[in-house]
């Protein structure tokens, strides 16, 4: 029996992420979709083959009336604690796109309503599910580095506006939490404490609006120390061109590296231990990258997750943990000081 599928919120992430990936996978069925804007539902209805009878505008009202066993929680995140505590209460299933919230409180509130629940939570880290960076995780949980001493990430594209032109809530604070560092600044955190496995000690933030006329940051960058003594840094940014998406590991053993926009999506290069700077380094070696994520995406994950009574791939603590760091990030930004973790609850 598929897992019965009610969306909310008929927007960009719906048409690009969840309604592809749903509807590629065999085992889920989308039986609902909400949005306030009866026309965004009917034309996802339409361009995705779904009975133009499953919309509804109100989604408490679908939760009463439809068929469904889980969410995809789709709509802007000022709304994702509002809609994520009802599903629970109606004992759905959540998927909940990213960041998890735009603060911790509500974050703490989701991730309590989903395990008095007893439903599964999941947050939409996009970024985990990208095959490039499913072999890294491989490569860095295998030990091969040796001890990783410093990392670094960027992630960057044009902006939100490029993205979902009609939707003004991206870069307005009260609705979003915050601009590219809550919404690109959550996937690169989570992904590289995911890929690294450490967890952060204290972090100092910058930010600038540098090219937008917006009232959020449009840059933003990060130095953080880890509780292992690893030392880190990231940069995200809504003001470059070509989107890219970059890791760095430096290891006792060598250099892990992953780029979205190279031929080699992921490249070891093993040291060399002559200690001479002029001899040929270390070998670079490519790793086979397959085209699609062993789980064909996030929301596959999450079905199988609901299925078989597995942890979801991005549990709500996992969703938590990202939104400590941007947030730790936002008040070091604010105070101009370093800021250590955990924050105080
Ligand atoms: N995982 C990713 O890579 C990724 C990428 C982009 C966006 N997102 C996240 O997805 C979420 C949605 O982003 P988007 O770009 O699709 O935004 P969007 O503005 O394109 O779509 C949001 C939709 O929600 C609808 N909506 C608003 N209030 C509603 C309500 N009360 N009930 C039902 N529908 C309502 C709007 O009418 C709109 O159609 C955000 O949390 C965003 O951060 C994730």
């Amino acid at each position: 029996m598929p897992v019965r599928f009610g969306i909310v919120g008929c927007g960009k992430v719906a048409e690009r992420l969840a309604l592809p990936q749903l509807n590629g996978c065999a085992q889920a069925r989308v039986t609902a979709l909400v949005d306030t804007k009866r026309e965004a539902a009917r034309r996802l209805a339409e361009q995705f083959g779904i009975d133009r009878r499953l919309v509804w505008t109100d989604w408490r009202r679908m939760l009463r009336e439809a068929e469904v066993d889980a969410v995809a929680v789709c709509v802007p995140n000022f709304l994702h604690y509002e809609v994520t505590l009802g599903c629970c209460r109606a004992k759905k299933h959540v998927m909940v796109e990213k960041p998890i919230a735009r603060t911790l409180q509500e974050a703490d509130g989701m991730i309590d309503a989903a395990r008095r629940a007893g439903v599964r939570l999941m947050v939409e880290q996009t970024q985990r599910f990208d095959p490039a960076h499913e072999v890294a995780k491989a490569l860095l949980d295998s030990g091969r580095l040796g001890r990783i001493h410093t990392l670094r990430g960027r992630l960057g594209h044009a902006g939100p506006e490029y993205w979902s032109r009609t939707s003004p809530w991206y870069t307005r604070r009260a609705q979003s939490g915050g601009g590219a560092l809550m919404d690109l600044g959550i996937h690169l955190v989570d992904l590289l404490l995911w890929l690294s496995g450490k967890s952060v000690k204290r972090l100092c933030a910058s930010a600038a609006t540098i090219e937008k006329r917006v009232p959020v940051e449009d840059t933003a960058s990060l130095l953080m120390e880890f509780t292992d003594g690893t030392l880190g840094s990231c940069e995200v940014s809504w003001t470059t061109r070509v989107y890219e998406v970059m890791t760095w590991f430096q290891g006792e053993r060598g250099k892990l590296t992953t780029a979205n926009d190279r031929a080699h999506p992921v490249s070891v290069q093993w040291a060399r231990t002559t200690g001479d700077p002029n001899k040929p380094r270390g070998a670079e070696v490519y790793p086979e990258v397959p085209r699609a994520s062993r789980w064909g995406g996030a929301y596959a994950q999450f079905v199988d997750s609901v299925l078989h009574a597995r942890p979801p791939g991005v549990s709500g603590e996992d969703g938590r943990r990202a939104l400590e760091v941007v947030t730790a990030a936002y008040r070091s930004i604010q105070e101009r000081c370093w800021v250590e973790l955990p924050l105080a609850r």
